[in-house]
């Protein structure tokens, strides 16, 4: 049988990983997809190399959500399948960390013991502690109430080498009564504009030429920071700060909230020539009473009027936006209402989701008013329905008209299909030779569906 024999690093006496291959699988978000860039930037730093796939891996870090019931079903689903993995070497090492993780604490040690290193949202900086550890003295969970180092303290490994996440802002202060992320990732915590501006330089430096500003509420941006009490629009100031960073050529956020928005923020998406003419305003019902119950902080009427300063200040930009089905309570009426707010708003695309009860927040209390689950699946075809006639028509607008793609992916299926997005964030496809990733390309849209746009050079 193979022998292993460990090399112990001569300075810290720990056992060395040079040379080891890691992988980082991840579920969730932007957020989850950042934070697993600095856990590969950590294990980079141990010495490690990144592994084809899990399979080939002898360090594996599973990055867990749990925004969604089926995102805990999969956790534990894969868990179950990672015992075998773990299984097949000795060596091999298994880390968990992330929403879910953090959601239930001792749970995943519970159900899987197999998991070498258990740790939560607010100690990702600590893994190659926590995986030495585990080594010396066996397996090891870390969850921590409160954040200890802002996790953009770590360096990050990016996907991409011409986009880039850009954390301005960690945790969220909201109370939607439907949302575990408040309890799993904290509260809200701006970073210092000084640091941001940097990072984003540092970014450009390395061939970035597009950055994606992350937070949970990123238009309230600064409440945390504010010197004299005054609400300034922190988020505005920053992205003008931004748009001046030379070499850099696009700036996109997400997410915002619609009762955060100011106008000038609104007059910053216009005006600064780097900012995406892009707008995400989850709207997530549009009944008052629901949203009333959702605690989201405004009503149909101020939503509408939120979406009618929006299109007053800039006519073209594209609108996004979230909506839960079936929310507690939800009558026939009330998701009338939610259409009647997307017949308006004319988004360009809609993320939708069925409400699904998380415990530990209020809505998972109104069981008495939980929506029958055949009733949510019809409202959610219905609503998909009518958001895709309407995506038709509005992506059908750029049929006719030169736009710039910033060319980031190739198709999986057609590797002579290329696609990046339009500064307005639609998906464009391109089939070209000569082109490359990165390259910032004049297009024309000759196609559209009410998914992606298809475009030739110009
Ligand atoms: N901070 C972001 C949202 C993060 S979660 C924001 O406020 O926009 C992303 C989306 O998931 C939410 O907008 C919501 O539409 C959906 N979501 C969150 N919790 C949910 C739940 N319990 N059931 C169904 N959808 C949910
Ligand atoms: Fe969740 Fe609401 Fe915070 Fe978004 S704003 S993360 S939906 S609590
Ligand atoms: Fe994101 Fe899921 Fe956590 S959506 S914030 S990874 S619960």
């Amino acid at each position: 049988m193979e022998q292993t024999v460990e090399i112990r690093s001569k300075v810290t006496n720990k056992p060395s990983r040079i040379g080891k291959k890691y992988y980082v699988k991840t579920f969730g978000c932007q957020m989850n997809e950042h934070d697993s860039e600095r856990i590969a930037g950590l294990f980079q730093a141990d010495g490690m190399i990144q592994a084809q796939s899990e399979e080939l891996a002898d360090v594996l870090f599973v990055n867990t959500c749990t925004i969604r019931e089926n995102a805990d079903d999969k956790l534990y689903g894969t868990l179950g399948q990672l015992k075998k993995w773990k299984n097949l070497e000795a060596n091999r090492r298994l880390l968990v960390g992330g929403c879910a993780a953090q959601k239930d604490k001792e749970l995943v040690r519970k159900k899987a013991p197999w998991v070498d290193v258990v740790l939560g949202t607010h100690n990702l900086t600590n893994v190659i502690n926590l995986l030495n550890q585990a080594e010396d003295w066996g397996p090891v969970t870390e969850i921590l109430d409160e954040i200890s180092t802002l996790p953009t303290d770590a360096p990050s490994i990016r996907e991409s080498e011409y986009s880039a996440w850009l954390t301005i802002q960690i945790g969220c202060n909201n109370s939607c009564t439907f949302c575990i992320v408040p309890s799993v990732r904290g509260e809200e915590i701006s970073r210092r504009p000084a640091d941001i501006v940097n990072e984003a330089k540092q970014l450009v430096q390395e061939g970035v030429k597009e950055i994606t500003l992350l937070g949970q509420n990123v238009n309230s941006y600064g409440r945390d920071l504010r010197i004299d009490g005054k609400a300034r629009p922190y988020f505005a100031q920053l992205l003008e700060k931004l748009n001046e960073i030379d070499g850099l050529e696009r700036i996109r956020f997400t997410s915002p909230h619609p009762k955060d928005f100011k106008e000038e923020t609104l007059i910053a998406v216009r005006d600064l020539d780097k900012v995406c003419n892009q707008i995400h305003v989850p709207l997530q019902s549009g009944s008052s009473k629901v949203l009333s119950k959702m605690h989201r902080g405004y009503s149909k009427e101020r939503y509408l009027e939120k979406i009618d300063l929006i299109r007053s200040i800039n006519k073209d930009v594209s609108l996004t936006s979230d909506i839960i089905v079936g929310f507690p309570s939800e009558t026939d009426k009330d998701f009338e209402d939610t259409l009647e707010v997307v017949r308006y708003s004319k988004f360009d695309s809609v993320y939708m989701f069925k409400f699904s009860p998380r415990p530990g927040t209020p809505a998972f209390d109104m069981v008495d008013k939980f929506v029958e689950k055949k009733v949510i699946d019809e409202r959610f075809n219905k609503l998909k329905e009518i958001q895709t006639e309407i995506s038709t028509v509005r992506y059908s607008r750029f049929v006719g008209t030169h736009q710039k793609i910033l060319i980031e992916n190739q198709s999986k299926k057609d590797q002579s299909v290329l696609s990046g997005k339009i500064d307005s964030g639609q998906i464009t496809h391109i089939m070209e030779t000569g082109i490359n990733f990165g390259d910032l390309v004049d297009v024309k849209i000759y196609d559209s569906t009410p998914f992606y746009l298809k475009a030739k050079l110009i």
